[in-house]
């Protein structure tokens, strides 16, 4: 029998409040890091998982925008769903927006605003979706843990035994990244939920309540990987001053889905030149050109 393909879930709505007054008019995950549009990392993730079937959840008045940057997936041998988020009532909503889309896959949910780069990614990734059992998350560790979902380990820290959300005195300095696989479960459990007191379905929820029926694996990254959220003024220029450091110095793109798709074997060398042809004025399109004659 064959065994269902994970879909992917790419959370791209919210207010972006912290990026005021720059958001106020425009969809965060569309701004620029450095030379691409903010989406492309965290989309460029999921791609890395081998995962090629992807809805974009985000407010329904920036959709058409959405579908201008990404088109329908099929330049990258991928195929993109639109679902609107009338509310930004939380990151576990999502579950409840997708589950039509989903249809009973396993899956995995990326936030729009999150950025991860680091050796052997891959395989990290291509692990994770080959668990089809419970829950994986990674935590990372951060200097201000405060500010995110933070991970009360057991014994060691291969056991998780509680998520605080934003707590005030951290029990770790072990952040949850924006990045979660889960089984097929997760729709019911997330229909399950109730809003938290600021009226949001909260993925901590979601996660204590598979680390309640011990089906939350966690995976740390280690100090050799980078996962930057990109949220507010100071952290969007850090991540655009990064990609462009690592970029330049390499000579290797970070958050290319046209690499990706062809280094994947989804599209071939003509729909890759056509890609670059598209942008032929940017370093970006001679570095696909680049490509295309060196593989
Ligand atoms: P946040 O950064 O927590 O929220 P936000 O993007 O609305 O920004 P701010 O706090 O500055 O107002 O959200 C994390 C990611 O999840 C981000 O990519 C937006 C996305 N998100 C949604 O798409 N829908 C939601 O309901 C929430 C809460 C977040």
């Amino acid at each position: 029998m064959n065994k269902k393909e994970r879909k992917g879930i790419l959370l791209s709505g919210g207010l972006g409040s912290r990026l005021f007054p720059i958001t106020k008019g425009l969809s965060k995950q569309l701004m620029p890091i450095y030379d691409k549009p903010m989406v492309y990392f965290p989309l460029s993730v999921l791609m890395l998982a081998g995962i090629r079937d992807i809805a974009l959840i985000t407010n329904p008045e920036n959709i058409g925008l959405y579908k201008k940057v990404l088109e329908d997936g099929s330049q990258w041998g991928i195929n993109l769903t639109y679902l609107s988020q009338p509310s930004p009532d939380g990151i576990a909503q999502a579950y409840i927006l997708a589950e039509d889309f989903l249809k009973g896959s396993t899956s995995a949910l990326i936030l729009g605003d999150n950025l991860f780069y680091g050796d052997k990614l891959s395989d990290l990734l291509i692990k994770a979706n080959n668990n089809e059992h419970g829950a994986t998350i990674f935590g990372y560790r951060v200097s201000n843990p405060s500010e995110y979902g933070v991970i009360r380990y057991g014994e060691n820290e291969n056991i998780a035994l509680e998520i605080q959300e934003k707590p005030a005195k951290p029990p770790s300095n072990y952040a949850v990244s924006g990045l979660y696989f889960f089984d097929n479960d997760v729709c019911e459990k997330a229909k399950n939920l109730k809003p938290s007191k600021r009226g949001e379905l909260e993925i901590t929820c979601l996660l204590n309540s598979y680390l309640r029926d011990h089906n939350l694996n966690v995976i740390n990254m280690g100090r050799g990987y980078t996962w930057l959220d990109t949220g507010t003024h100071e952290s969007l220029l850090d991540a655009g001053n990064f990609v462009r450091t690592i970029q330049k110095r390499q000579g290797l793109h970070i958050g290319s889905p046209d690499e990706i798709s062809y280094q994947k074997g989804w599209i071939d060398k003509e729909q890759l030149i056509k890609r670059a042809n598209l942008f032929d004025k940017t370093s970006y399109g001679k570095y696909l050109e680049q490509i295309s004659l060196d593989f």
